[in-house]
């Protein structure tokens, strides 16, 4: 693995590695071990065009766990205001000596044109390109999700049958089709239940089923996991639409409350990749109940993305001499 740049990139034996990794590396979640000496003396960049709290601080949690050097970029106050090119900042970055790129960027292939366009050497990592990929979001769902639902087969395993129910808006969401192609990947069962105005052209070929009924679904698949999107109203604004259906009808027939939680399985897991909409996607009774796993989510996203960039850049597939040696 030289980039991380899709969810739809990774073979399951991967994406195993990837987990099995992760689970190692949580020991430093629970502080039992502060760092690890791994990637001392690299120096990770977190180049971020778009806003992120969660991600942009796990990044960097997980690039310090492991004793990197870590050069924080937002675009807001950089020269990219006053319009320096994605060009320009990336061979800036690479005169600065950068080990990998972690990149979110609001375009679209934004990560993939970084990695392919020779203007640097270093791992690039896609932590969010406009509506595409999300490959550590799905990452670190997957990770939550074997915890729970794989305790006794512990490492070397998939999701292998567990059924995972997807609602909302998908159209905007590069955290539903991480999440598609991933789950995929790892064996679990997918079905995307949203209104049709908010799923995408070609979601039919997609490896998952597809739904606008959200209670039928829910009482048909008896899922092991509900992960709910956030509505993403400002894509939508940008794109000069409204927000169709109204919100208000919109929670009643798609957001999680109360009586839709009471239909869920006991052991069923209550996702959400954050930030949440409460009263519109979620409820906060659903968003804080037993089942929710939101903030251990957050919590999985370092020991994550401690193992991507574990393996980008001292993993077996890569060359720690020809890096450090730079
Ligand atoms: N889940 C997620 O990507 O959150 P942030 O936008 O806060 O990074």
């Amino acid at each position: 693995m030289k980039h991380l740049l899709s969810a739809g990139d990774l073979s399951k034996d991967e994406a195993v590695r990837i987990l099995d990794t992760a689970a190692t590396m949580s020991a430093t979640q629970s502080r039992e071990i502060k760092k690890l000496p791994a990637l001392r003396g690299l120096t990770v960049v977190n180049l971020f065009f778009e806003d992120s709290t969660r991600t942009r601080i796990s990044f960097e949690a997980a690039a310090k766990r492991l004793s990197a050097d870590v050069i924080n970029f937002a675009a807001k106050g950089s020269s990219v205001s006053k319009g320096e090119s994605l060009k320009d900042t990336a061979q800036t970055l690479q005169a600065m000596g950068a080990d990998a790129v972690v990149i979110r960027h609001q375009a679209s292939g934004a990560p993939l044109r970084l990695a392919t366009s020779g203007w640097i050497d270093a791992p690039v990592v896609n932590a969010g390109d406009g509506m595409h990929q999300h490959p550590t979001q799905a990452l670190l769902d997957a990770f939550t999700m074997r915890r729970h639902l794989m305790p006794d087969e512990g490492t070397g395993m998939g999701l292998e049958g567990k059924r995972v129910v997807i609602v909302g808006d998908v159209l905007h969401s590069r955290v539903a089709r991480s999440n598609v192609d991933l789950l995929h990947t790892l064996g679990a069962q997918v079905t995307l239940v949203a209104p049709p105005t908010l799923l995408p052209v070609g979601v039919h070929t997609w490896p998952c089923e597809v739904s606008y009924h959200l209670d039928a679904t829910l009482t048909a698949v008896a899922p092991d996991a509900v992960m709910m999107l956030r509505v993403q109203r400002e894509r939508m604004s940008a794109a000069g639409g409204g927000f169709f259906p109204s919100a208000a009808e919109y929670s009643r027939r798609y957001g999680l409350d109360a009586p839709r939680l009471a239909v869920l399985p006991d052991h069923c897991l209550i996702m959400h990749p954050g930030p949440m909409n409460r009263g519109l996607e979620i409820s906060a009774q659903a968003a804080d109940s037993a089942n929710s796993t939101i903030v251990e989510q957050v919590s999985n996203g370092v020991a994550v993305r401690m193992a991507v960039l574990y393996l980008l850049l001292a993993g077996a597939d890569s060359s720690t001499t020809e890096r450090t040696s730079r």
